[in-house]
């Protein structure tokens, strides 16, 4: 017999709060019900679900963004993957009440409906999927690394270790294109310059990058990473990187990691039809030890792999 908690199962979600954080992002709360809650009670850092979002009205056309006036009436047919940014389990005398947070991005018509649900709505929600990071033994280092829209389960990621490992020493890196792009708040730190509020509260340094430079390091963000790396000295067999963000972005870090000698996780995107390894709309070229590839499926193998194993496509 299966135990819940390690099955994934359709569930209802009750929306908490919906709030505008910056141009394009959003920061959604819900409450899962009681089936949900159970199938979550163990969820890990960067694993996700799946939303339908299919019934969901468009919101009025002044809050659309004059960019997305076009795609937004298309049909949403397929559920939308989202993975969290906090996750909050609270015992009860009925069982695990589960709360998660999701900042999401507004891309396309999914997202454009997201920005009108509202406190009371419920929504179709199929998770949990994917595997999710996994925390070696002997962890004195966990470096984050996360580019735009990759963040979101890294700062989940890095409350989870301050909860659950907490003599790891976390530090985060966090990337965007420009200030606008990054889906936290910034704000001047009390002993070196920008840092990162959400990380704050949870006490884990963060280092900002800006491909254009207009907040923090000028650069991109493994770069800024590479920079930590020359002033800090770890030990690279207790330590490990954890990155969430463009291909690019996932293949130099890889590559880094590399450079330091250190293991390396990625948390790979991949367009998902089914997201539960039906459709094979989600392959992943991996390398196998006899220098032949396999592809491997983002959603169910995924989305979180070896970064030794990838063969990244990236520009
Ligand atoms: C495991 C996983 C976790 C995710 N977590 C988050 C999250 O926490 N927050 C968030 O904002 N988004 C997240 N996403 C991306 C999110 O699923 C898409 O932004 C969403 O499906 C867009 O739907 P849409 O109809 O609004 O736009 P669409 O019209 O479907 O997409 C708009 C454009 O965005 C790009 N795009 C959409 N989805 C992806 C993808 N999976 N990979 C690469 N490019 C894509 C495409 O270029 C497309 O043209 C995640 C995706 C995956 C696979
Ligand atoms: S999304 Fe269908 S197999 Fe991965």
């Amino acid at each position: 017999m299966h135990n819940e908690a390690t099955q994934k199962g359709v569930f209802q979600a009750e929306v908490l709060s919906n709030q505008q954080i910056r141009r394009c992002y959003y920061r959604l709360n819900m409450k899962f019900d009681a089936r949900g809650s159970r199938l979550f009670q163990n969820v890990l850092p960067g694993q996700f679900l799946e939303m339908d979002l299919s019934a969901i009205s468009l919101p009025d056309e002044t809050q659309i963004p004059e960019n997305l006036k076009d795609k937004a009436s298309r049909q949403v047919m397929l559920r939308r993957p989202f993975s969290f940014s906090d996750v909050i389990i609270t015992p009860t005398a009925d069982g695990p009440c589960v709360k998660v947070e999701i900042l999401y991005c507004v891309l396309g018509p999914a997202t454009v409906r997201m920005m009108s649900l509202k406190k009371g709505d419920t929504i179709n929600i199929l998770g949990p999927l994917g595997n999710g990071f996994s925390i070696p033994d002997h962890l004195t280092h966990a470096l984050l690394i996360a580019g735009g829209m990759g963040s979101p389960p890294i700062l989940h990621l890095a409350s989870h270790l301050k909860h659950h490992n907490p003599n790891v020493e976390v530090v985060s890196f966090i990337g965007a294109r420009n200030i606008e792009d990054l889906p936290f708040t910034v704000r001047i730190g009390n002993f070196k310059g920008l840092v990162l509020e959400e990380f704050e509260l949870i006490r884990v340094p963060s280092h900002i990058a800006t491909d254009d430079g207009s907040a923090g390091f000028d650069g991109f963000v493994t770069d800024c990473m590479r920079h930590w790396l020359e002033d800090n000295k770890i030990d690279p067999k207790a330590s490990a990187v954890f990155a969430c963000g463009p291909e690019p972005m996932l293949a130099g870090t890889a590559k880094l990691a590399k450079d330091y000698d250190m293991p390396c996780q990625v948390s790979m995107e991949r367009m998902m039809a089914c997201g539960i390894g039906l459709c094979q709309s989600c392959a992943v070229e991996t390398k196998k030890d006899d220098n032949h590839t396999e592809y491997q499926l983002c959603c169910k193998n995924g989305p979180v792999f070896d970064a030794e194993k990838v063969n990244f496509h990236a520009e």
